[in-house]
């Protein structure tokens, strides 16, 4: 026991001092990376690329939802978890750092999303696998947003 304590502050050691020592530039250029709040850069403003511009929400629909919780099940499962970091980002709360077109622009048109947007380019730095496209319809998409709609509700 004593071992694994003595190794993890030794490891912990090493990472801090690897971490103090980096070139400033590249400092800077993660801050910027991760720096959304404000301006064009809101992730909560921004609506991402793809084929979806415009989604107004509703009231909850609980029917809808359910239908997205079970394709999630089939089609984000294998890299995402509601609750924590698995292959790709926990989903709870994507609904309050993203909006809802993003959401769905980051379903249908993962590519170029990871491409050319500066949200899903930060995320991909950091997750360094990228997202599938599966080719999912409009309708799909739309459900499971409702499904993260109700998850983020009921936190
Ligand atoms: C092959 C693994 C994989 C599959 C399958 C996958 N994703 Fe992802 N997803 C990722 C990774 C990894 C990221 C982080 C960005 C990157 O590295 O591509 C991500 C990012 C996201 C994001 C942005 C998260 C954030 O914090 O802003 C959303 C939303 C998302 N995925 C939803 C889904 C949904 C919904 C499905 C199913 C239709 C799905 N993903 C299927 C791997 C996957």
């Amino acid at each position: 026991m004593k071992k694994i304590i003595l190794s993890i502050f030794v490891l912990s050691l090493l990472l801090l001092i690897s971490c103090g020592g980096g070139n400033s530039n590249n400092d800077s250029t993660t801050k910027n990376a991760n720096s959304f709040v404000g301006g064009n850069n809101d992730p909560v403003k921004d609506i991402g690329i793809g084929p979806i511009k415009s989604i107004p929400l509703g009231v909850i629909d609980t029917v809808i939802a359910a239908k997205g919780k079970e394709a999630f099940k089939i089609n984000c499962s294998a890299c995402h978890k509601i609750n924590k970091r698995y292959i790709g980002p926990a989903m709870l709360g994507i609904t309050e750092r993203r909006s809802p077109e993003w959401i769905m622009n980051m379903i249908m048109n993962p590519e170029v999303m990871l491409a050319e947007n500066n949200v899903a380019k930060a995320l991909l730095a950091e997750y360094l696998a990228p997202m599938a496209n599966q080719n999912i319809k409009e309708v799909d998409a739309r459900s499971i947003l409702e499904y993260f709609r109700v998850k983020d509700n009921s936190k």
